[in-house]
Formats: structure tokens, C-alpha cells, sequence
């Protein structure tokens, strides 16, 4: 693994060349994604100002541009019309002010009228490399134009730690206001969300309090990314708690949640209505958002990093990592969010698999469990041996993820059997598989799992235990991956 000194990490970018190279080699990964959102080169984390604004999906990313390492932050734009097919547009946010010098970390969008915005986290640090974070807006007009405001919107609060970042901004009708949710740390070093409001969207800001969420006061040291939606008549509060352990996790310290209730701005208080559930219950999902602007449409999409911060991936050795999940949409069934891929994804496929033993690297997979157990292996050897291992048991209606079996094992330390916890048998699996990554889907959504996953050449058949008909489907390529600066 390579060793970067700070000076490489937080190199600025100056002109489009100086990564002509890197993004030359990056694109002949063997592991380059077909239908997810990727780094151009180097690093992609969190997804930010996703939003849909005149007939565009934006998204943004985190993005560092020099190799598979979390140093200076770039926003990273890519379009679509469809959520389907990506394009590349260039860099969205440098860091190029005073106010986010070491970085243009996290956020969100806000459209409004003919223009977007964008809400996000300026990560100043001086010589003495002491940190304070900014909340900043810029404004992206109808011509695409991207400007930074001059100044930030507030400055750090004093009765918190450091770790103020990642501005959600929603507009509430009945109180003609807008709020700021920011994810924070206390100086008792539990996680937080702060609340801030103002009657107009670029100025007058004030702190208006911190969000209470009774029964959560103490879950992690850290909350980032808050993201709010409104679905099926319920707010639905998201964020990822880190430096904790969650039972269910294996040693997993960072975590992507949400809780289902209610949103009181009034009292800046969020009732939950049951426990906290896991977003997904993969090795490699965090930081997720919801997109903005889609409310009327009676829609909740959302996606999230495929990766967790500070775990290591083996493309690092090529000198890039992460990618984001298919965006998904949302709805609550019983108490839960049902998580789906969007229905158009079907466009996608190509050709129906006839034969039973090779697994495409690109590929969607539907299968029907008629019985009770059974075991599915993904990029098994051709003797049956390694693969994914992903077991069904019928008793206690739970799943057994168990990623060990792979040549390429990586994260080791963190556990590489995760288990899903279901509440109906499980009849109905979908599973989308890229180059280099695996996402499952089980009983329309009930429940989810994110994983990397990086099959070497000899890892290219599957196996079937158990009443299971499965459908394989190669699927196009869906994102441009255009050298765009
Ligand atoms: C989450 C996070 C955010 C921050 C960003 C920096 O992964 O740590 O809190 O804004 O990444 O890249």
C-alpha cells in the first residue's frame, strides 16, 4: 500500500493534463464499473447535491483526484436524465477559497426557480492545521455555471467539537423558513445534529438548536451526513454514526442508519416511531442521501457511498477506489423502508443467460427461492469451491453473507460474514452485479446488502443449492467515463 505524505494528499489540482496519465491507466481497470457512478481517477466517497432540477439528475461526489487516498476534496459532477445513464461534467466545487482550503467537503442541493444550489461544508485549516469547518452555498444558474458565494452562510459553532459538516437544507411551507441539519460532533464527543434556520435561502442564518431525537442521545461518537425525507406520510431521518459498535456490524465502526417518525420543527425534535434499522446490511455502504426536489413527484430516491471511511480496497494498488450504489427508491411497508432499484433499470438488459456456468461481471441476477434453504454462490471456481457465499436459513429467517471465500480478501479485520435479519421468508432475490461491486435485494426491498467485491479470472461460475431459480441477465454499460475535468 502506498504511503502518501500529506503534501500529495492535499496537492491542488491545476490543470487538467497532470491527470491525463493516471486517468489513462485508471480506465483499464479490469474492476472499472459499467453501471455505477465512479471516480474519474483517484478516490469517489459520499454522494452529494444530488437533486433533480428541470428534467436533470445531478449528482455530485466526493472526489480526490490523485489516487485510492482520503486527502483534499474536490466535488465531482455527473448528469443524468434518467438515473440510469450517467455522464460526466467536470468539477463541480474546487477548493478554491480561503474557506475550504483543505477541501469542499460534504452536502446538499436545493433547487429553486430556475437555479440550484449547493449546501456544503468548507474545510478550512490553518498553518497549524487546527480545523474550522464552514457551511458555504454556491449557485449553479440555468447555464450550468457553478459560482461560490464570497462569504460562508455561519462559521462553526463554539459549544461543539471540530466535526460540524455535511448542511442538509430543506424549505418547510407552513413556516415559510429553511433549515440547515448538520451532522456534529459534542464536545462530550456524542453525535449530534445541529438545526439552523432562515426566512431567505442565502442569508441571515442563525443556530436554532440542537436536534433532539430521544432515546438516540448516545449512539456514536460522530453523526454525519443527516438526510431527510418525507415518505408515505412519515419523515424519515438518515445519517451514519461512527466510532461505535452496532450489534450485527462485526467490527464495523462506522454505520449508515435511519429512523421513521416524525419531524417536529417547532420543538427540533425527531420521535422516533420504532428502533433504528440499518440502511443496508452490506460490508460497504455509508454516507447515503436522499435526492432533493423529488418530493412532488411522490418519490424518495436515494443513493450512498459503496465503501466505508478508512477501510482499504484492493484497487488501491491501481490507484483508485470507491463508487456510489445504484440510486434507489423508496417506500415505507410495515414500519420499514422497502428499498428498490429504480424500475427502469430493466433498459439495461442485454441478453438472457442460457447456459448455467459462466457468471458475467456485469450482470443482473432474479431468482425465485421455492423452498426453504438454500446457498447461492457468486464467482465460484469451476470445481464449486470460493465464491460469495451468500446462505439462506429458512429457521431463523436470516441470511448468511460470507465474502471469505474470495481470492481477493481485503477488510479482513472488520469480519467478512455479515448476516440480514428478515421478517418474511425469504422468496425473492435481486442481485446487481458490476465489476466490482455486488448489491442484493431481497423480497422487493425488504431488506439490502452493499458489498466491493473483486472476482479474479479464475472466479467465474455460480452455484445453486436448494430450490432456487434463478435469471441472469448481462446488462450495457450505463456510464460515459469521459475524461472531463
Ligand atoms: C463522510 C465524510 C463527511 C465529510 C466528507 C469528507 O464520509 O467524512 O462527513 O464531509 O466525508 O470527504
Amino acid at each position: 500500500m502506498k504511503e502518501w505524505t500529506l503534501a500529495e494528499r492535499y496537492r491542488v489540482l491545476k490543470d487538467k493534463s497532470e491527470l491525463e496519465l493516471l486517468y489513462n491507466r485508471t480506465k483499464q481497470s479490469l474492476y472499472r464499473q459499467a453501471y455505477h457512478v465512479q471516480p474519474i481517477t483517484g478516490l469517489s466517497s459520499d454522494p452529494n447535491g444530488f437533486i433533480y432540477h428541470q428534467g436533470l439528475w445531478h449528482l455530485f461526489y466526493q472526489w480526490c483526484p490523485w489516487g485510492a487516498v482520503h486527502g483534499l476534496k474536490y466535488w465531482y459532477h455527473t448528469v443524468s436524465a434518467d438515473l440510469i445513464h450517467w455522464q460526466n461534467k467536470g468539477i463541480g466545487l474546487a477548493p478554491d477559497t480561503r474557506y475550504d482550503n483543505k477541501g469542499v467537503h460534504s452536502g446538499s442541493g436545493f433547487s429553486e426557480g430556475s437555479d440550484f444550489y449547493l449546501f456544503y461544508t468548507g474545510n478550512h485549516r490553518d498553518e497549524n492545521w487546527i480545523r474550522t469547518p464552514y457551511t458555504c452555498a454556491a449557485k449553479v444558474n440555468e447555464a450550468g455555471e457553478i459560482k461560490k458565494l464570497s462569504q460562508p452562510l455561519f462559521g462553526p459553532h463554539p459549544d461543539y467539537a471540530e466535526h460540524q459538516r455535511d448542511p442538509k437544507i430543506v424549505y418547510h411551507e407552513a413556516k415559510q423558513s429553511y433549515y440547515i441539519l448538520l451532522g456534529a460532533q459534542s464536545k462530550e464527543l456524542k453525535g449530534k445534529v445541529l438545526v439552523y434556520k432562515s426566512k431567505h435561502l442565502l442569508e441571515d442564518w442563525h443556530f436554532a438548536g440542537e436536534l433532539r431525537v430521544p432515546g438516540y442521545e448516545d449512539l456514536g461518537g460522530m453523526w454525519e451526513c443527516p438526510s431527510i425525507a418525507h415518505i408515505d406520510g412519515k419523515d424519515v431521518l438518515v445519517f451514519s454514526p461512527q466510532y461505535t459498535k452496532l450489534p450485527g456490524r462485526s467490527n464495523n465502526t462506522n454505520h449508515n442508519i435511519y429512523l421513521i417518525g416524525r419531524m417536529d420543527y417547532d420543538r427540533l425534535t425527531f420521535t422516533a416511531e420504532g428502533p433504528y434499522r440499518f440502511l443496508d446490511y452490506g460490508f460497504d455502504f455509508y454516507a447515503a442521501q436522499f435526492a432533493a426536489n423529488v418530493q412532488e413527484m411522490d418519490r424518495a430516491v436515494l443513493t450512498a457511498w459503496i465503501g466505508l471511511p478508512d477501510n482499504h480496497y484492493p484497487t488501491e494498488n491501481e490507484d483508485w477506489e470507491g463508487s456510489l450504489t445504484l440510486p434507489r427508491e423508496l417506500r415505507i411497508v410495515n414500519g420499514r423502508l422497502r428499498q428498490l432499484p429504480l424500475a427502469q433499470i430493466k433498459e439495461l438488459r442485454q441478453e438472457k443467460l442460457q447456459s448455467e456456468q459462466e457468471l458475467p461481471r456485469v450482470c443482473e441476477i432474479q431468482a425465485i427461492n421455492k423452498g426453504a434453504d438454500f446457498c447461492l454462490k457468486l464467482f465460484a471456481r469451476s470445481d464449486g469451491s470460493g465464491g460469495l457465499i451468500i446462505s439462506y436459513d429458512a429457521a431463523n429467517n436470516s441470511c448468511l453473507i460470507d465474502r471469505s471465500q474470495m481470492a481477493q480478501r481485503f477488510n479482513r479485520e472488520l469480519g467478512e460474514q455479515l448476516t440480514i435479519p428478515l421478517d418474511s421468508p425469504l422468496t425473492n432475490l435481486a442481485v446487481f452485479v458490476d465489476r466490482s461491486s455486488v448489491e442484493l435485494f431481497i423480497n422487493q426491498g425488504e431488506a439490502t446488502f452493499t458489498s466491493h467485491l473483486y472476482p479474479v479470472e479464475e472466479e467465474h461460475t455460480y452455484t445453486v443449492s436448494g430450490e432456487l431459480d434463478v435469471a441472469i441477465w448481462t446488462l450495457k454499460t450505463a456510464v460515459s467515463d469521459e475524461f472531463i475535468i
